[in-house]
């Protein structure tokens, strides 16, 4: 049994994390209310518009078409819009949530394809960096490439997966994989040089433009058993970043690898340093 919406509630006002957790369903998730100030649409456009710039040169092409199929950027998202378009193109929606959620309910969504997004946008003095994960970061950063049906099976997989990994002692090595695919993943393109995806890079100004274009960005091929052992920064720059072939290869990865094995081989042991990889 997992911590309950009422104490969770209690934790996020005792360490002054935003959100409104006391209007939360047992799933976690809140009614979007389309609210938003003029303000606030000014901030989310401005936030669009600065980042649009430099994704257009850097994200991958199934982000961009994900992006341009669900047509995100010139006001604030309404969630029950974009679930619909979603859905059709894989299967996918997307719920509100008052912001960071436990780790089991998390899991349940995306094991129902369902992404939880934050239903508050930061402020005009936060435009370059926040604390807590907002809408921008989660909608902006992730919901793109869950238009795309191979990345959205690993992601349902992960979610499937990810409770009982931790139960063998696999928490850090599981996190370490969405960190370097969801958040922090490249990948290859065709006839071009390797392009970005994770939505910790498509969120942020000047990571986005480091993790693809610098010359002291140390990129590293994808292989799911290295990515599990090897740690990462929080709030600093990655000092490595994996390079996926395709998100086929990410989801067979994840489907075909015997992850229980491998937490089983290498909880014990000391992790990997990005640099040295
Ligand atoms: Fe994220």
């Amino acid at each position: 049994m997992g911590v309950s919406v009422q104490e969770y509630a209690r934790e996020c006002a005792a360490q002054g994390l935003r959100g409104d957790y006391s209007v939360c369903r047992a799933d976690f998730t809140v009614e979007q209310k389309y609210d938003y100030s003029a303000a606030e649409q000014e901030v989310w456009r401005t936030l669009c518009d600065r980042q649009s710039k430099l994704t257009k040169r850097l994200a991958h092409k199934s982000y961009l078409d994900g992006m341009e199929a669900l047509s995100l950027v010139d006001r604030i998202p309404d969630f029950h819009e974009v679930s619909d378009k979603l859905r059709k193109l894989s299967g996918w929606e997307i719920v509100a949530v008052p912001g960071l959620i436990p780790a089991q309910p998390f899991f349940d969504h995306l094991a129902n394809r369902r992404f939880p997004v934050t239903n508050w946008l930061r402020t005009r003095e936060e435009l370059d960096y926040i604390v807590e994960p907002d809408m921008f970061h989660d909608f902006f950063g992730h919901v793109p490439v869950l238009s795309q049906p191979a990345f959205g099976d690993f992601m349902q997989m992960y979610g499937e997966k990810a409770g009982d990994l931790i139960e063998a002692g696999g928490g850090d090595m599981i996190t370490r994989l969405y960190w370097y695919t969801a958040e922090y993943g490249l990948m290859q393109q065709a006839g071009q040089p390797k392009k970005a995806f994770g939505a910790g890079l498509m969120s942020s100004f000047t990571e986005l433009q480091f993790a693809v274009e610098s010359a002291d960005a140390h990129h590293v091929g994808f292989d799911i058993e290295t990515v599990m052992r090897t740690t990462y920064e929080i709030d600093k720059f990655q000092r490595a970043y994996f390079v996926l072939p395709s998100f086929d290869a990410l989801r067979d990865a994840f489907q075909h690898s015997d992850l229980a094995g491998i937490v089983k081989r290498f909880k014990d042991a000391p992790p990997l340093d990005p640099a040295m990889i």
